[in-house]
């Protein structure tokens, strides 16, 4: 099913452009108002996180920093608040002291657009990080109408996929390994975006001979990045890239390995999507995604879901095509020979946490 969405974003914001309005195809006008009219799902979930340390990626605005405030606010004993600028995240921590009169806000700076500051981060929280329980990846970026070339990879594809993943993958053994220690839940958390709904990887892509590196060419964008079904010839790299990091979490959460044969290696690969509201409301959702499903005996089916709005949720008929499983599989390889060329530790990684 497709989801109905507006975007009413500021440029450079991490919606799609004003011009655009998505609606499901086969809404109709009562399911439209009803939509509408039942609101936002509420937070649902509050658990007291004493004892937990939280890791948000990009808290000092938006989503994120309203995230980092609710699990303050539920107590949690650390949250890591992971931002590029100094000055910004500064300013945010305090934000969330002031909010929730508590100190357990800490900046660490990191880039998702320079390999080396993510590399640095976990370089970093391997020496003095400590527990790690919960892993919220929510940092993004939208552009249009620029192209712009970060460390040899356009800037969507660097930060949204490319850094995401290498950072969760940096960070996946800890999660592992504070799972066996604790015995509990530990959660990786993607944030994603219904519009992954409108596009695919296409044919042009799929018969080449990388799917990332011809995402990559700038001189083949008209082939690649234009595949909109509603809107034809509008830049797709936004999008694209949600659909990217959809299929990598999902080839993560695949091969996690069942939680029967390791009980206490219980991480979740999952997606979360956000309809436009505000960001606090926008933080419930992520949070449902990050202390849900209230009912426990749900717990089972949470590893790699899809959610929306407080329930798990079928991604896109090309996620769970055929062809979006050969798709997932490339993804997965092209973007680990990727990180293995900038972070040879992602190798041993791969070999140790995930399943072959
Ligand atoms: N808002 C929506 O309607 C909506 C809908 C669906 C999905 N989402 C997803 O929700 C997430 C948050 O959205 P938002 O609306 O809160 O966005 P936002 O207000 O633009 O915040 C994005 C955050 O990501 C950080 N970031 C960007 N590039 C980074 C980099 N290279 N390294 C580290 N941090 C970086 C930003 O830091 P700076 O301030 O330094 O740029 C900021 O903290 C995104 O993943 C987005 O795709 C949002």
């Amino acid at each position: 099913m497709l989801p109905m969405r507006f975007a009413s974003k500021k440029p450079g914001s991490v919606a799609p452009p004003s011009s655009l309005i998505y609606i499901e195809p086969d809404l109709t006008l009562k399911n439209f108002i009803v939509k509408h009219e039942t609101g936002v799902p509420p937070l649902v979930v509050g658990d007291d996180l004493t004892g937990k340390t939280m890791v948000v990626v990009g808290a000092n605005t938006g989503i994120g920093l309203a995230a980092a405030k609710l699990f303050a606010s539920m107590k949690a004993s650390r949250v890591i608040m992971a931002c590029r600028n100094e000055e910004k995240g500064t300013k945010a921590v305090a934000g969330v002291e002031e909010a929730t009169g508590t100190k357990s806000a800490e900046l660490w700076l990191v880039d998702l657009g320079k390999f080396s500051s993510i590399v640095e981060f976990c370089d970093r929280w391997e020496k003095e990080g400590g527990r790690l329980d919960i892993l919220i990846m929510n940092a993004g970026i939208a552009v249009w109408g620029t192209w712009d070339i970060l460390e040899g990879w356009e800037s969507t594809l660097q930060i949204n996929h490319l850094g995401t993943s290498l950072f969760s993958l940096l960070l996946l053994p800890r999660l592992q390994e504070m799972a066996r220690e604790s015995l509990e839940q530990t959660r990786l958390v993607f944030v994603g975006s219904d519009t992954h709904y409108f596009v695919t990887i296409n044919e042009y892509l799929r018969n080449s001979p990388s799917i990332l590196r011809t995402l990559n060419d700038k001189e083949k964008a008209s082939l690649t990045c234009q595949t909109m079904v509603s809107a034809p010839g509008q830049d797709q790299r936004y999008p694209i890239s949600k659909l990217l990091n959809l299929l990598f979490s999902r080839s993560l959460a695949a091969r996690l390995g069942p939680s029967s044969q390791h009980p206490s290696i219980e991480h979740e690969g999952r997606r979360i999507e956000l309809h436009e509201r505000t960001s606090e409301q926008g933080a419930y959702q992520l949070m449902w995604a990050a202390l849900g499903p209230t009912n426990p005996s749900d717990n089972d089916h949470i590893r790699g879901a899809y959610v929306v709005d407080n329930e798990i949720t079928e991604p896109s008929d090309f996620v769970i095509s055929k062809e979006g499983h050969e798709v997932q599989e490339r993804i997965r390889n092209e973007t680990i020979e990727i990180l293995r060329g900038v972070a040879p530790k992602i190798s041993e990684i791969v070999d140790q946490s995930l399943r072959a």
